[in-house]
This record gives C-alpha cells, structure tokens and sequence, in this order.
C-alpha cells in the first residue's frame, strides 16, 4: 500500500548495502525473530577496536533487510562501543519510521550486530 515504507527504507530494501558474508569474521551475531522465525545474521571484521567491515544475510522480510542494510551502514568504521549505543530505535528512525506492524523485524539487526560485537569481545579476550 502507498505510503507504509518510507522513500527510505525502499531504498535500502531495493539496494540494500553490505549484503553477504565475511568468510574469516571476527565476531558473528545471529537472532531468530521469535514472531516470524525469521533468522539474521551479521558479519564483522574489527582492527584496532574500529569495525572495518561489516556484512549481513538475512531470511527476512523487506523490512528486515532495509533494517540490515541501514545498521551496516551506522556502525562501519565505528568503535565497538560507538557501535553498541545504536540501538533498534535509532535505526528505525534512521530510515524515516518503520510501519508498527513491522517494528519487530527491526529489532533483527541491531540485535545481531550486538551479538557480532560481543562474540568477538569474547574471542578476543579468550586470545589475551
Ligand atoms: Fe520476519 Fe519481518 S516478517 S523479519
């Protein structure tokens, strides 16, 4: 229906942006939507504390991936504690407001891109 997904969130739904996998991550955050069952998954390469790349796969909804596609694009080149103050909300407005039906697919990517960072905390303080 016109005007339920901002001009924004067609964008990054039609385009999205890092869209793949990073074969030698270093942190790894995956999330079932408990409400769709649909899964995401987030890829990160860090150096020296800052998010060199990041790279998402998702089986979800349009919503989900315009959602992923904008939390790459927030978070890279940021600090890992820079990265973890961006929450579900801050994307959602960052692509215009999300329908409230769909708000819950939001909740993927920065969940998972939360996970990426903490798997690779936990990694790297396992290799000191
Ligand atoms: Fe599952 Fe949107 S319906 S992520």
């Amino acid at each position: 229906a016109e005007g339920v997904y901002t001009e924004k969130v067609m964008d990054h739904f039609a385009n999205p942006r890092n869209v793949g996998e990073i074969k030698d991550a270093d942190g790894v955050g995956e999330v079932g939507n408990a409400k769709c069952g649909d899964i995401m998954r987030i890829y990160l390469k860090v150096e020296d504390n800052i998010i060199k790349d990041v790279k998402f796969k998702t089986f979800g909804c349009g919503a989900a991936i315009a959602t992923s596609s904008m939390v790459t694009e927030m978070v890279m080149g940021k600090t890992l504690e820079d990265a973890l103050t961006v929450t579900n909300q801050a994307v959602a407005e960052a692509l215009g407001g999300l329908p409230p039906v769909k708000m819950h697919c939001s909740n993927l990517a920065a969940d998972a891109m939360h996970k990426a960072i903490q798997d690779y905390m936990k990694k790297h303080a396992k290799a000191e």
